[in-house]
């Protein structure tokens, strides 16, 4: 199965419910980053939830102890986020400590171009961590198809690949599912878009002819 997830990267709760609303037939899930759950609180969650009826992912990237880790997605999950993504860099501990609450995708390289500085360097050991973890999914970047290819070759079939990047970063949807992406996020290119459910309608369209 392949689909699209939509990033509601704005602050304002109406703003984000009247997009994720008219937009929810051609998605797979909507993703919450902290520009919303800091604009909205983390009730916006739960509303995203009822208004949609589709999966959330809080899109937190975890990257602390396994205490913290585990005191912040404990309410995260209590919302009712479905999904929770961590970074995997901080070791095995604080990543268990989310899995054990609930399910978790793990940042394994990132889209932007910094990305190569630090993170890029140590995937194939962060892969290595997911295929012994076995948690839902890993995020891989869609800017960097070659690279999605590769993490897919390398991880266990029952691991997701979830790649981020597709339109205002550069990366093209059919691209990234070619190269081995079962999920696609997408922000900017529908949020900011004339005419969301329609720039939605196309993206998902471009995800079905690739599946
Ligand atoms: P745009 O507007 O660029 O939004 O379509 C992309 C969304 O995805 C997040 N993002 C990432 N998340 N690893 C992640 O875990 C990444 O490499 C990555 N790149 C982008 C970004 O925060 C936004 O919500």
């Amino acid at each position: 199965m392949r689909g699209l997830i939509l990033a509601l990267d704005v602050y304002d709760r109406d703003r984000a419910l009247e997009i994720a609303e008219c937009t929810a037939d051609y998605l797979w899930a909507v993703k919450v980053n902290w520009p919303l759950i800091i604009g909205s609180g983390l009730k916006i969650i739960t509303e995203l939830k009822q208004v949609t009826g589709l999966p959330i992912i809080a899109d937190l990237k975890l990257a602390d102890i396994p205490n913290t880790n585990r005191l912040v997605a404990r309410r995260v999950f209590d919302a009712g986020a479905d999904y929770i993504i961590a970074h995997g860099f901080t070791g095995r501990d604080s990543v268990k400590a989310v899995m054990e609450l609930g399910e978790t995708i793990i940042v394994v390289e990132m889209s932007h171009p910094g990305a190569k500085e630090f993170i890029q360097p140590v995937t194939d050991g962060l892969i290595e961590m997911a295929n012994e973890l076995e948690p839902f999914g890993v995020i891989a970047p869609a800017t960097r198809p070659e690279r999605i290819r590769y993490i897919r070759s390398k991880l266990k079939d029952n691991i997701k690949v979830i790649t981020p990047g597709v339109g205002a970063q550069g990366g093209k949807a059919g691209d990234a599912i070619r190269a081995g992406a079962d999920y696609i996020i997408v922000g900017r290119a529908i949020y900011e878009s004339e005419n969301p459910r329609e720039s939605a309608r196309e993206i998902f369209e471009e995800v079905r002819a690739w599946s």
